[in-house]
């Protein structure tokens, strides 16, 4: 039995994950992170409609990866449910995201970079340590953000021997310079200096993670440009329909995310387009381009 935690993955590209996990591996069993166990329970009723087979593969795990707290709490539901079952933990899926422009900086990087770095820690001692998995959702923002910045920065940023210190202390300054007014350019920090500043910043944590577990296998990957709740406001404000606007169904989104899961060819301290194949992280790669094949 394969047990994953998808986090966030009560709706969007997490629930199309979770809902891919469990038609692809028969003996795979989903923790659905989800901060509401409402929003949970009516989405995992849902999957069970469509599908019987799901029945006795989900739980759903009250989980809110800004709150150290309710990690803590998942955690000491799973850590008894491993327990009583004798199994390790396969994977992770780190898919809690937020994109806000236009809140608290502080607010995006607690979801989605401190949430991957609390889950993971939390959760990694139960692990198996061999086989274990840690996918990190990131974005294709990540890399158009670093390869705006200066050579300074991109140096920094692409760096795998950055420590969590460092990464903490440099997410300080942005949150500091953010709260001032400050000139992110002329801090060598390119456009989207807030979602893209943050998948940046979870890319290099996935480097740092790779180095420090050196046995998991831990890559990043983009899910390519998905409608959900997230991007639908995104075409609106274009004038145009979700399709028009080049966004594709969640399933699609699903591709690279559990290629990295279940692949047996997968990388480690990798960053992947959502066609699967590898990717810089300091600018963007097309789907269907050669892949990148140097190391950070
Ligand atoms: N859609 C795209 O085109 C696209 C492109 C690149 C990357 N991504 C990334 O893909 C991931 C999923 O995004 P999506 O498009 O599926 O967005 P979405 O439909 O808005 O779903 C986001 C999910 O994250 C959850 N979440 C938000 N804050 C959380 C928190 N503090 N703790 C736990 N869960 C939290 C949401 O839960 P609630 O239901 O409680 O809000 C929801 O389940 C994100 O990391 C996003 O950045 C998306």
């Amino acid at each position: 039995m394969k047990k994953i935690l998808v986090t966030g993955g009560n709706k969007g590209i997490g629930l199309a994950i979770v809902q891919k996990i469990l038609e692809t591996e028969n003996e795979a069993f989903v923790y659905m992170g989800s901060r509401s166990i409402d929003r949970g329970d009516a989405s995992r009723n849902n999957l069970l409609k469509q599908n019987s087979s799901f029945k006795g593969r989900i739980e759903v795990l009250p989980l809110d990866v800004s709150n150290d707290h309710s990690v803590t709490e998942a955690f000491k539901i799973v850590d008894k449910r491993c327990r009583a079952d004798g199994k390790k933990l396969y994977g992770i899926v780190n898919n809690a995201g937020v994109m806000m422009e236009d809140s608290a900086l502080e607010d995006v990087l607690q979801v989605n970079v401190y949430g991957i770095y609390r889950v993971s820690n939390k959760f990694i001692p139960l692990m198996d340590e061999e086989k274990g998995r840690i996918v990190n959702i990131t974005s294709a923002a990540g890399p158009s953000f670093v390869s705006t910045c200066s050579e300074k920065q991109k140096d920094f940023l692409v760096s795998s021997d950055i420590s969590w210190e460092s990464l903490e202390s440099f997410m300080d300054k942005c949150i500091d310079l953010r709260k001032s007014g400050g000139d992110f350019s002329r801090e060598g920090l390119g456009d989207g200096p807030c979602y893209g500043l943050s998948k940046a910043i979870a890319n290099t944590l996935t480097l740092n993670m790779a180095k420090i577990y050196p046995k998991l296998k831990i890559n990043a990957c983009t899910p390519g440009f998905i409608e959900t709740d997230m991007t639908r406001p995104m075409a609106k404000a274009w004038g145009k329909t979700p399709e028009e606007a080049g966004m594709k169904e969640p399933s699609f989104g699903t591709v690279a995310p559990v290629f990295l899961l279940f692949d047996d060819s997968v990388g480690h301290g990798d960053y992947y387009g959502s066609d699967a194949l590898r990717s810089p992280i300091d600018r963007y790669r097309s789907p269907g381009t050669p892949p990148f094949t140097n190391k950070y």
